[in-house]
């Protein structure tokens, strides 16, 4: 596999089911496909997915706020293709479309356990802010992030 093939394009209703998949074999606590079609309808510009030889491998789903403020809300690889540098392309093309759309601070809130997203962030200049106890169903806390693009 080589990132030169990887195709990164807005979210279509029909990538649904796929990155459905993604979403419920990354996350303790998936998001719903109602909610996911929610999402895209509200953040068109903004809801990516990463698509090598035709199959959807990763998604992001960013959304603008008041104007100026960029949040990732959720972002994920599929297993079988991580530490390729998927993850890092969506961040950065999806950090260049809120940019375009007048973001200058980019905010996301990610588990304190989880430190492969941690590391991604950190590398992508994101500075840890504060944390939010029992911000997760679970009971778990998240590290708030914060990076200046503006
Ligand atoms: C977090 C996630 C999206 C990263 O996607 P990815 O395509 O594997 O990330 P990349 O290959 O672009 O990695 C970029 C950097 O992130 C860090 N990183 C990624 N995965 C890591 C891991 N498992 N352990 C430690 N560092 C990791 C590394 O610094 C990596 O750079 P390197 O490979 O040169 O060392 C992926 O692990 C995933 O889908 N996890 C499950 C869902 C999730 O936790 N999403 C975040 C919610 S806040």
């Amino acid at each position: 596999m080589s990132l030169n093939d990887l195709i990164v394009r807005r979210a279509l209703e029909t990538d649904i089911p796929r990155i459905y998949d993604i979403e419920a074999r990354s996350f303790l606590e998936p998001y719903s496909k109602r909610l996911l079609r929610f999402l895209m309808l509200s953040s068109p510009d903004t809801f990516l997915v990463a698509e090598l030889d035709n199959l959807v491998v990763g998604y992001i789903i960013s959304t603008v706020r008041y104007n100026y403020l960029g949040h990732i809300l959720s972002i994920a690889v599929d297993e079988n293709f991580r530490r390729r540098g998927i993850g890092r392309l969506l961040m950065l093309n999806a950090e260049e479309r809120l940019k375009h759309l007048g973001c200058i601070i980019l905010r996301l809130e990610v588990r304190v356990s989880n430190s492969a997203a941690q590391n991604l962030y950190l590398k992508l200049g994101y500075k840890k802010a504060y944390v939010i106890s029992n911000y997760y169903k679970n009971g778990e806390s998240a590290m708030v992030m914060f990076k200046v693009i503006g």
